[in-house]
C-alpha cells in the first residue's frame, strides 16, 4: 500500500522508533536519534548484513576509525571533488542543489507533459561540471525559487561534504582531519593488513559498518539524506578482467538480500548509472519506492585498481599482488557493494507499513495498523499477555515472559482488552503474541497468535522456547 511520509514520521516518533536530534534544543537538521525500537531495528538490520556477507567463507570484517589520515581523502579525490553545486535565492535566502533545483524543475516539466523541454535540459544537467554550466541551465530555463518565486540567484559554488574538525589543541590547517563521509576508505587502506594477515588469496572481500557524515546541503525526506548517517559497505577484490562476471554477481546477491528480509519486487528497482566515473566500469543502484518517489538505497560499483593504485601512490606503500598459481602481479581490481543502513532502515519501514480490517471480539471490524516486519527485522521478536488479570494468570504469564527474555526481545503486557493489545503490537511489528488464558491454568498450554494472519495455535508451554528458536533464527 502506499502510505506518506508523515504518516511513517509519526508513528516512527510516537512508538519510539526514531526522534529528532536534540529536540528540546529545537532539533539539529539532518541528524536523528534512534529510539528503543529503531536501535533494535538497526541492530536487527545490521546483524542480517553481517551474517550475509560475513559467514561465507571469501570475506572478511574490519572496523576502521572514523578519523583517518589527512591524505586518505586526498588519494581517494574526495578534498577535490566530493562537492555538490550550491546556489542562494537573493530573495528567500534558501539554499538549493543547484542539480536537485534543476532535477525538481525536470519533474514538474514532466508533469506538464513537456518532455521534449524536460529532455532537453535532462542532457544539459547530465554533461553539466563547472559551476557556470549549473547556472547557465537554471538562468536560461529561468528556474524559479520555489519558496518566494524569484530568479534572482547567486552565482553557482562548489560546496565540499567533508566535515572538518582538529586533533589535538592546535586549530590549524596542519591538524585537520574529516569525519569520514564514507566507511570504504577505511577497507582500502587496510587491504594489505587484512591480505597478509589473514593470508587470504583473491577473489576476496572486505566488509565494514559504520558511521559516516557528508555536510549535505539539503538534508532530504527524513532518514533519507541526513548530515550523519550509517553504511555497510564491502569491497570485494577480484583479478582484473572478471570485474563484469563479479559486478553481476554481487548485483544479484544484494537484490536478493533485500527481497530475502520482505521487500516486495514491485517496491524495488535497479537503475544502471548513465554517467560513470572515468575509472569506473559499471555501476547501478538499488532504488526503493519511497512515499516521495523512487530513491538509492544500495550502490554497485566496479571500480578497477583505482582506489588501491591510488593510495599505493600517495602513500608510497605498495598494493601489488602475485597470483600464487600464475606468478602475476597486478593491484587487484575491486567490486563496491555500498547500503545505507539507516536509510534501508527507513524503506525496511515504509515496505512494512500497511492498513486493514481487522475483525473485533464483538463481530465488527475495525482498521489495523500492521508494520509487517521480517522476523528476523521485528525489534521485539514475541509479546506475553495474560489473558485477565486475575485466578494465577498474571503470574504465570510473567513467569513465561521472563524465561523467553533471556533469549529474545520480549515485551509484557496486561493492560486493557486484549484486542487492544494485540494492536499495540501490531503497529510495532510483533510477530509473535502468547496468551495466558483460563485453558492454561488447565492443560498447561497457551496461545500463540500470529501477526500477519492473525490466526491462532496452541501449544503447550513447555514447548514454547524450541518453538520461538525454529522461528526466529
Ligand atoms: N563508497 C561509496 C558510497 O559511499 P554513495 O552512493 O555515496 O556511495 C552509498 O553511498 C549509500 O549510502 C547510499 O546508497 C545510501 O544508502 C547511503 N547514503 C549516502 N549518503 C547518505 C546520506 N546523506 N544520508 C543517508 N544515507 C546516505
Amino acid at each position: 500500500m502506499s502510505v506518506s511520509l508523515e504518516t511513517i514520521m509519526s508513528l516512527a516518533k510516537r512508538r519510539g522508533f526514531v526522534f529528532q536530534s536534540s529536540e528540546i534544543y529545537g532539533g539539529l537538521n539532518g541528524c536523528w536519534d534512534f529510539g528503543p525500537l529503531g536501535v533494535e531495528l538497526l541492530r536487527n538490520i545490521r546483524e542480517q548484513w553481517w551474517r550475509a556477507m560475513t559467514l561465507r567463507d571469501d570475506i572478511e570484517g574490519l572496523d576502521a576509525a572514523i578519523l583517518m589520515h589527512p591524505r586518505t581523502w586526498e588519494a581517494s579525490g574526495h578534498v577535490e571533488q566530493f562537492t555538490d553545486p550550491m546556489i542562494d535565492c537573493r530573495t528567500s535566502k534558501a539554499r538549493y542543489r543547484a542539480d536537485t533545483l534543476i532535477e525538481d524543475f525536470i519533474e514538474r516539466l514532466r508533469k506538464k507533459g513537456k518532455h521534449d523541454q524536460a529532455d532537453a535540459l535532462q542532457a544539459r544537467l547530465r554533461a553539466a561540471t563547472t559551476p557556470d554550466d549549473y547556472y547557465a541551465i537554471i538562468a536560461e530555463a529561468e528556474i524559479p525559487d520555489p519558496v518566494s518565486g524569484s530568479r534572482d540567484w547567486t552565482p553557482v559554488r562548489f560546496f565540499n561534504l567533508m566535515f572538518k574538525t582538529h586533533v589535538g589543541p592546535v586549530e590549524d590547517d596542519s591538524s585537520t582531519v574529516y569525519l569520514r563521509p564514507e566507511t570504504a576508505q577505511g577497507i582500502f587502506v587496510n587491504f594489505k593488513n587484512v591480505l597478509d594477515s589473514t593470508r587470504r588469496k583473491l577473489p576476496f572481500g572486505i566488509a565494514q559498518i559504520g558511521k559516516a557524515f557528508r555536510n549535505e546541503i539539503n538534508t532530504k525526506y527524513f532518514l533519507y539524506r541526513t548530515r550523519e548517517f550509517e553504511q555497510m559497505e564491502m569491497q570485494y577484490f577480484i583479478p582484473p578482467g572478471s570485474e563484469q562476471q563479479y559486478f553481476d554477481y554481487w548485483l544479484n546477491e544484494r537484490l536478493q538480500w533485500f527481497l530475502s528480509l520482505g521487500m516486495t519486487s514491485d517496491a524495488l528497482r535497479v537503475r544502471p548509472h548513465e554517467k560513470l566515473a572515468h575509472y569506473a566500469t559499471a555501476a547501478a543502484d538499488i532504488e526503493f519506492r519511497f512515499p516521495s518517489g523512487w530513491g538509492e538505497i544500495e550502490g554497485i560499483h566496479s571500480r578497477t585498481d583505482y582506489d588501491l593504485r591510488r593510495h599505493q601512490e600517495y602513500s608510497g606503500k605498495r598494493f601489488e599482488y602475485t597470483d600464487p598459481y600464475t606468478g602475476a602481479k597486478f593491484i587487484p581490481y575491486v567490486i563496491e557493494t555500498s547500503v545505507g543502513a539507516t536509510r534501508s532502515l527507513m524503506a525496511f519501514l515504509c515496505n512494512a507499513y500497511s492498513e486493514e480490517e481487522a475483525p473485533t471480539a464483538d463481530g465488527k471490524t475495525e482498521l489495523r495498523t500492521v508494520l509487517r516486519f521480517h522476523r528476523f527485522l521485528a525489534p521485539v521478536k514475541i509479546a506475553v499477555f495474560p489473558l485477565v488479570n486475575k485466578d494465577g494468570m498474571p503470574e504465570r504469564a510473567e513467569s513465561i515472559y521472563r524465561e523467553l527474555l533471556r533469549r529474545w526481545k520480549t515485551q509484557y503486557d496486561d493492560s486493557g482488552a486484549i484486542g487492544r493489545r494485540y494492536r499495540r503490537q501490531d503497529e510495532i511489528g510483533t510477530p509473535f503474541c502468547v496468551t495466558v488464558d483460563g485453558q492454561t491454568m488447565v492443560d498447561g498450554t497457551v496461545t500463540i497468535r500470529h501477526r500477519d494472519s492473525m490466526e491462532q495455535e496452541r501449544i503447550p508451554e513447555e514447548r514454547l522456547v524450541e518453538y520461538f528458536s525454529q522461528q526466529l533464527s
